[in-house]
């Protein structure tokens, strides 16, 4: 399958406009790059559920802090074209080349579910994600987008942004791909030295033991201290949280609910991983 790569937006919007015009539905994959095997289970739900399959790869210079990985973030165009390719393919991959004109001075900032956890450790953040994700919807006005649980806070923020702003697109999710180790995959994975690699895994791990103590009804913050504790002996750096939080909206669950999830952001050096699993 020949792969159309489009860098402009008006070609992208022409190019959508025309396939929805012959009754072919439009599916979204957003993604920075760095294509794993995440990235590509997202790609076949999206051949799976619509007509045309667009993947964008860039990466998002509004979501980066200062002191973030924006310069030494992965970018592996052509192996990632490559990848998509060998696995079955999409009808376009956009890479626009100009996202932010040298007058971009527009933000969207999502409240709510964007609050909390990573909106308290990485402000910037959401803003950044809303703002290029409301972009892309405008760059290619799909039917259809799909974003993974890996980032579950980040669906979330997603879909209250366009339930919010009234943008007419179906957001689907889909569930986290892992490692046969239980990591789950992240273009940050590259980042981990074999040492920190071997210790990665015990985060899913732990999170899973946690899920069933909570089932067992042993107390959540005394499930939670235990789970930090065993994570800091474990060889993890830092924590930025462990929580059990609501998947509607995010707030912190005070009674476990089978609907509830638990989410982490740690540290091993230099690189942070997030993850996030349902009770
Ligand atoms: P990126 O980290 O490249 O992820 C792109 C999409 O792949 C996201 O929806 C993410 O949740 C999903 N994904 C990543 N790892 C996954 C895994 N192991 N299993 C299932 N899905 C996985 O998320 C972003 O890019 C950016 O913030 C973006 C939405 C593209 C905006 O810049």
């Amino acid at each position: 399958m020949t792969i159309d790569i489009l860098r402009d937006k008006t070609e992208m919007i022409e190019a959508t406009r025309r396939w929805q015009a012959a009754g072919d539905t439009v599916c979204l994959v957003p993604t920075m790059g760095s294509i794993h095997t995440g990235h590509l289970a997202l790609i076949e739900k999206a051949r799976q559920i619509a007509a045309r399959t667009v993947v964008s790869i860039y990466v998002n210079p509004t979501q980066f802090s200062p002191s973030e990985d924006f310069d030494s973030y992965p970018r592996r165009f052509e192996a990632d074209c490559a990848a998509i390719r060998a696995a079955g393919g999409a009808d376009a991959i956009y890479a626009p080349a100009d996202m932010y004109g040298d007058k971009h001075a527009t933000m969207i900032v999502p409240g709510g579910v964007a609050l909390p956890m990573e909106g308290e450790t990485r402000p910037h953040f959401f803003a950044g994600v809303a703002t290029v994700v409301h972009k892309l919807f405008t760059h290619v006005p799909a039917d259809r987008a799909i974003f993974g649980e890996k980032d579950f806070q980040q669906l979330a923020v997603i879909r209250q942004m366009v339930r919010d702003m009234n943008i007419p697109i179906d957001i689907i999710s889909h569930p986290t791909i892992r490692e046969s180790d239980g990591l789950a995959l992240s273009s940050r994975n590259h980042y981990l030295t074999p040492q920190q690699r071997s210790i990665a895994p015990t985060l899913y791990a732990e999170m899973l033991a946690a899920a069933v103590a909570l089932n067992d009804g042993i107390a959540i913050d005394q499930v939670l201290d235990q789970t930090k504790a065993t994570l800091i002996s474990a060889g993890f750096d830092r924590i930025d949280y462990f929580d059990l939080r609501r998947a509607t909206d995010l707030q912190p669950s005070r009674h476990p609910a089978s609907t509830d999830r638990l989410f982490a952001a740690v540290w091993l050096g230099q690189t942070r991983l997030i993850d996030n699993c349902q009770l």
